[in-house]
Parts: C-alpha cells; structure tokens; sequence
C-alpha cells in the first residue's frame, strides 16, 4: 500500500493527523470566519474537535487515506498550520473532498494544493470510485475551489438537516453519476 502520509506539494507538507495537532485544529474549526456558510457546525468544544481528528485517524487506518492536516515546511518542527483537507470514502462508494484554510491562508492557491494530491492519491487507492464534493450554494469560494479542480455539478437540491431552510445543497464530482450513486449519496426518496 503507498504510504500518503507525509504528501510534499509545490508548497506545505501534508501529514495524517495525530492527537498532537488538536489544539491547532479546534482553534481552526471554532474560527467563526471559517463557518460563515454553516454557523451551527462551528466547533464550540474541544472534544468536538478530538472526535473529529478520531474518525480521520479511523479513515487513515482502515483506508490508507484521509483528510491531511496541511503546513509549510519548517526546517525544525512541524511547521505553520495552513489548513486540513483530502479525500474521505463516503459510504464506500465515492471519494468525498474536502477542505478548509485558516484564513490567513485563503487566496494563495493552497485548497488547489491539497485537492490536487487528494486527486491523485484517491486515484491510486481506488481509481473507480467518483471524487465528488458536497457544499452549499452560497459558499462560493467552496464552489470556485472545486470547479478549479475540475469537478462539476451533478446534484442541486435541499440541503436536508440544515438549519437554514433556504440551504441549497450542490454535489460536484469529477465524472457523471448514475441515479443510484446519486440516490446514496444525497439520501433523496
Ligand atoms: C473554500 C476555501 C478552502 C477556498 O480557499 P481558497 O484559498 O480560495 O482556494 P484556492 O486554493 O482555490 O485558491 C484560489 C484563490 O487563490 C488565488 N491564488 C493566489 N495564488 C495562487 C496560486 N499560486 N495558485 C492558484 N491560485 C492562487 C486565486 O486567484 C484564487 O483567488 P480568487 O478566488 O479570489 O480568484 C476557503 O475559502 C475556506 O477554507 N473556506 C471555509 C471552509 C469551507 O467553506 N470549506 C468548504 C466546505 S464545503
């Protein structure tokens, strides 16, 4: 099996998480500025962000892939934290996308970054299943990320469980899906 952790891209160093990244990543994921589009995600407990990190170090374990966390190489120590991002198995039968920056870090091309290894290690473990990303209709810099890497819109529709009501849900994927995929994937009737 290739090992995927450490990634080097053009820029950062993408690892697996360990527990030693927890304090870095619940201070990005209780960022108000990184929840604008979904508030009520926002992490407002540690131990939120620990089980979090749990279920990824699950993924890389059973899968061999996961969400990295990303940084700029440093010559001693691990390095400024730029963002978390990759592919995850959904259900077992499509690669999920995702990502998000510390906001210092938004505008340089790092989600492109991290996408782009994410695309290729998701194709060497399982190159038959989709990459899709799932985001939210008004999330437009989520959108730009996804469809600069190449995927496009395959599902529009509620975004089912959200608070907002007005919530458009949208599935990007790197190819077609046929309706049963689709049906597993967004759960629809
Ligand atoms: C979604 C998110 C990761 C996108 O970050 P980003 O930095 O805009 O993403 P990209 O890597 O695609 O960067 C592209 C931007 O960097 C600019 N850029 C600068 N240098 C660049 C380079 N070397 N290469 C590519 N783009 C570069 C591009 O011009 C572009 O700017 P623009 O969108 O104003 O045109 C970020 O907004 C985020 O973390 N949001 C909060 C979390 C979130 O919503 N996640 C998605 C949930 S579905």
């Amino acid at each position: 099996m290739v090992d995927f952790s450490p990634v080097n891209t053009e820029r950062l160093t993408l690892m697996r998480p360990t527990c030693e990244d927890l304090d870095e990543v619940h201070q990005l994921y209780a960022d108000p500025g990184v929840w604008e589009h979904f508030p009520s995600l926002r992490h407002i407990d540690r131990a939120q962000t620990a089980e979090h990190l749990r279920r990824e170090q699950h993924s890389w374990d059973e899968v061999g892939l996961g969400s990295w966390i990303a940084r700029t190489p440093a010559p001693d120590g691990p390095g400024e934290l730029v963002g978390v991002g990759g592919c995850n198995l959904r259900s077992g039968i499509a690669w999920n996308l995702g990502y998000r920056l510390a906001r210092h870090a938004w505008g340089h091309g790092y989600a492109q970054e991290i996408i782009a290894a994410a695309q290729v290690a998701a194709a060497q473990v399982h190159p038959d299943l989709p990459v899709t990303a799932y985001l939210l209709e008004h999330n437009v810099g989520s959108k730009r990320a996804a469809e600069r890497a190449g995927l496009h819109l395959v599902w529009r529709g509620v975004d089912v469980g959200n608070p907002d009501p007005s919530a458009v849900r949208l599935v990007y994927a790197d190819r077609t899906l046929d309706d049963a995929l689709l049906d597993v994937l967004v759960q629809r009737e």
